[in-house]
């Protein structure tokens, strides 16, 4: 049977995915990018060593790009690492005529996104993203970004991709933990929008999913489907941050407080469980729906203990929360399954009260 190559387009960028996507990459290299004068790879450690020699055997032409590889992990998404990066990228001759291919996950795809969307005033990128959570989100729709100390994607801008080249097989290199934190973005791309790809997800525990090239178009088409009608955030696109306001608080609680902080998934995964809290308290999700999505959650993920004196510190993050307006947190939340509200108004206390009970699931139900 022919392989068959997906394509989609997310705020003016072509998406290709399938297990031809890098042969449309070279492809692409040949025409689309001929006149490109110099190819860098932005990789990280990992990603250099489990995927450089996958993209170079399906992209001969890669083999003699300039490579910068940078350190793993998200406290080095900073501007420290993009003067490196814009460093090398002097040293190597790299101008507005020269093409930067970002291989890896999200750190890689937001960090390598703004340092080639400010080099020269704006030199052209291309995501292909290796980890789960890139392919179905980080890597798509043009947000770029470094965090500014411990507070996530705090400097950025908006900058689509010239192309996302989406290769499933690169899941194949991934560890369980790095999979399960894209698994988190994809139910919420359910949660908020689809209730039948909800439906599918709920039958099976993520660990026996064999076939992800599916699961990631239809994640990726529900993407595509709100990005496109608001690129810029400027209404709908807010749907997208259901469970990151206090996912984010989370994070950043963790990066600061852990000595093995939780992926940007798994806090992604219990700032949902506190939202489904918080739409069950105000915008009218049922008891049983709230009930569904915490009990779907922790069928994969772990459930993440803090003391009740660490709600203090997760209230104070929250209020450096980028949508907050007016001083106010601004949240997406659930009317029910698969039906989102986007830019909803709460007060500090439910989000005490919401962290109160997320100390002891038993507090969760009523
Ligand atoms: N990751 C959320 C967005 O792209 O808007």
């Amino acid at each position: 049977m022919a392989k068959k190559l997906h394509k989609l387009k997310i705020a003016g960028s072509p998406v290709f995915i399938g297990q031809t996507a890098l042969e449309e990459l070279k492809h692409n290299l040949g025409a689309a990018f001929a006149n490109k004068e110099t190819l860098f790879v932005l990789a990280d450690e990992n990603t250099i060593e489990n995927c450089f020699p996958i993209l170079v055997e399906q992209v001969p032409q890669l083999s003699s790009a300039y490579k910068i590889v940078v350190q793993p992990g998200e406290e080095n998404k900073t501007l420290q690492t993009c003067e490196r990066i814009w460093n090398e990228l002097a040293v190597a001759g790299g101008n507005r005529r020269s093409l930067l291919i970002n291989l890896g996950g999200g750190m890689i795809t937001d960090l390598g996104g703004f340092a080639a969307s400010v080099f020269h005033r704006g030199m052209e990128y291309v995501n292909v993203p290796t980890s789960l959570m890139a392919m179905i989100d980080a890597s798509l729709g043009g947000k770029t970004g470094v965090d500014l100390y411990s507070l996530k994607n705090q400097i950025g801008l908006f900058s689509p991709p010239r192309g996302v080249y989406v290769y499933p097989g690169f899941l194949t290199t991934l560890p369980h933990r790095q999979l399960l934190s894209g698994y988190a973005e994809m139910m919420k791309h359910a949660l908020i929008a689809d209730s039948s790809s909800w439906n599918k997800l709920r039958k099976i525990p993520m660990a026996v999913i064999s076939n992800w090239e599916d699961l990631i178009v239809e994640s990726v088409q529900i993407k595509a489907d709100i990005v496109n009608k608001d690129p810029e955030e400027l209404g709908v696109r807010r749907k997208l941050n259901f469970g990151h306001t206090m996912g984010h608080a989370f994070e950043t609680y963790s990066l600061r407080n852990d000595e093995n902080p939780l992926t940007h998934g798994e806090a992604i995964a219990m700032g949902m469980i506190c939202e489904a809290y918080i739409s069950y308290r105000t915008i009218g999700l049922s008891h049983e729906q709230r009930d569904e999505i915490v009990k779907q959650i922790l069928l994969n993920f772990n459930h993440y203990k803090i003391p009740t004196e660490a709600i203090d510190e997760l209230v104070e993050i929250t209020n450096y929360d980028k949508k907050n307006e007016k001083g106010r947190l601004m949240l997406t939340l659930l009317k029910g399954i698969g039906n989102s509200i986007e830019g909803q108004k709460c007060e500090t206390a439910l989000v005490r009260e919401a962290l109160f009970r997320f100390t002891d699931f038993g507090r969760l139900a009523d």
